[in-house]
């Protein structure tokens, strides 16, 4: 049986436009004309998009040989060829194998503590009664995460050394070039700058791991685990794939739980019940990363952030076989879209979908194509658990130290696959 998707003509520059400006908009007007499923023309060619959930589960039975990343290559300059982001098939399969360990679950108790501790000391720094930018502290604290628990640097002023030239790497990466790789070609603007600060950190990169394998010093960061990792044939990670993949976790997770984090708080903030309710959770725990895990509705808020501001609000793919998709026969080279956006504020599933509601997580488990903030299937977010640990260990050790107010209406805006947020979440912090 062929099923008809609508296909709407329209200017693939109009309606490329506004999917980069606003996707939360975009996609609720396209539901509300054109159904769960429909066809798109942009600048990035034909695409199948979908927020239904049913077929959004078929998406995910695909396995890597059936679709792959949609135009990895912009992202090739930055986090390389051996990058689980970019590859498809066998190799990224392997690939994920490799990374998979560092992110067990068991392991959240490892890097729990070292949240915790950099939360603690970038707290110390906050004004006692003053306003903030959330977003900006959230990215100190998130990056400092990072360069401790996935590259593994402790003494305090390599630290802060690291710390600077991941955050000055990070602020190069300008969308344009993501979006338009012929930018990639300028001799001059953003593209060489981001190319001056990725050496510099490719060059610490690579003479850290250097140095761990000369002096044989490992601890529980996920560096420490690259390196003594080994491929199906039993030889190491070549330091180039341990790089790539380093780059690769700092890009994939520093941003994205950071604006989370930004998201939480917000939507706490603006919302006196749920305050009320994680407030009494957590103030009756000890504070540690251990209680702040354990806190099942903290735990729900930070589900609940998720679900009304994706931060990835689609998803895209290339088919590399036929694929089928519930009624829907997709050929070989068929772009797909699955939407986030759209599954998450669906009515069916989400009653009130604008409505910040925690509860709608306590006791109820949504399925995978019901949920989708870490994506689903092969390419499932691996920094899932990891962010999440993150999140309500950081969330909930601000919130045990200061009362806060959100000081105006916040909205998302575009990064790069990403959205952030557009005012950088100003709160009143006062110090408890
Ligand atoms: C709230 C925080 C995070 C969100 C919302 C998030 C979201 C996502 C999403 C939606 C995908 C799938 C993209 C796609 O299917 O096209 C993804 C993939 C990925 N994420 Fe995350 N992520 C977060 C944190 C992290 C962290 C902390 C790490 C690691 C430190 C990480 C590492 C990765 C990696 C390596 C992939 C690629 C997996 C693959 O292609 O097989 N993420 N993430």
């Amino acid at each position: 049986m062929v099923v008809q998707v609508p296909a709407p003509s329209g200017s693939r520059v109009w309606t490329s436009w506004q999917i980069l400006r606003d996707p939360f908009a975009y996609w609720e007007r396209a539901r509300a004309r054109y159904g769960d499923t429909f066809w798109l023309e942009t600048f990035n060619g034909r695409i199948f998009c979908t927020g239904d959930p049913a077929l959004v589960a078929e998406i995910f039975k695909a396995d890597t040989t059936q679709v792959r990343p949609f135009r990895p290559e912009a992202f090739a300059p930055l986090l390389g060829r051996h990058s689980v982001l970019m590859l498809a098939g066998s190799a990224h399969r392997e690939q994920r194998r490799l990374l998979s360990p560092p992110f067990a679950r068991g392991r959240a108790r490892v890097f729990g503590d070292v949240f915790l501790d950099v939360a603690r000391t970038h707290l110390a720094r906050w004004p006692d009664d003053g306003t903030i930018r959330s977003a900006d502290e959230l990215l100190s604290i998130s990056l400092e995460i990072i360069v401790r628990a996935v590259f593994g640097i402790l003494d305090p002023a390599e630290v802060t050394r690291w710390t600077h030239e991941v955050r000055e790497m990070v602020a190069a990466i300008d969308p344009s070039f993501l979006f338009f790789p012929a930018m990639q070609r300028l001799p001059i603007g953003p593209w060489p700058r981001f190319l001056a600060r990725r050496d510099r950190l490719d060059a610490s990169i690579y003479a850290e791991i250097r140095r761990r394998r000369a002096t044989g010093q490992r601890g529980d960061d996920v560096l420490s685990l690259l390196l003594d990792a080994k491929h199906e044939d039993a030889s190491p990670m070549a330091d180039e794939e341990i790089r790539d993949e380093l780059v690769t976790l700092l890009f994939a997770g520093h941003e994205t739980t950071q604006i989370a984090m930004a998201w939480l708080l917000y939507h706490l903030a603006r919302t006196p019940e749920a305050m009320a309710a994680v407030r009494a959770e957590i103030d009756g725990g000890d504070g540690s990363a251990e209680a702040l895990v354990r806190a099942p509705y903290l735990d729900a808020a930070w589900s609940e952030a998720l679900r009304m501001t994706p931060i990835v609000p689609d998803m895209l793919r290339m088919t590399t076989a036929d694929l089928q998709v519930g009624p829907h026969l997709l050929p070989t080279g068929t772009n797909l879209a699955f939407v986030a956006a759209m599954v998450h504020t669906r009515p069916d599933l989400y009653p009130d979908p604008s409505v910040f509601r925690p509860e709608r997580f306590l006791g109820h488990t949504f399925g995978p194509h019901e949920y989708l903030p870490f994506g689903g299937g092969v390419r499932r977010c691996l920094g899932a658990h990891f962010s999440s640990v993150e999140g309500r260990v950081v969330v909930g050790a601000i919130l045990r130290a200061f009362d806060v107010t959100s000081l105006r209406e916040e909205q998302p805006a575009r990064r790069n696959a990403t959205m952030g947020v557009r005012h950088g979440v100003p709160l009143r912090v006062r110090r408890r």
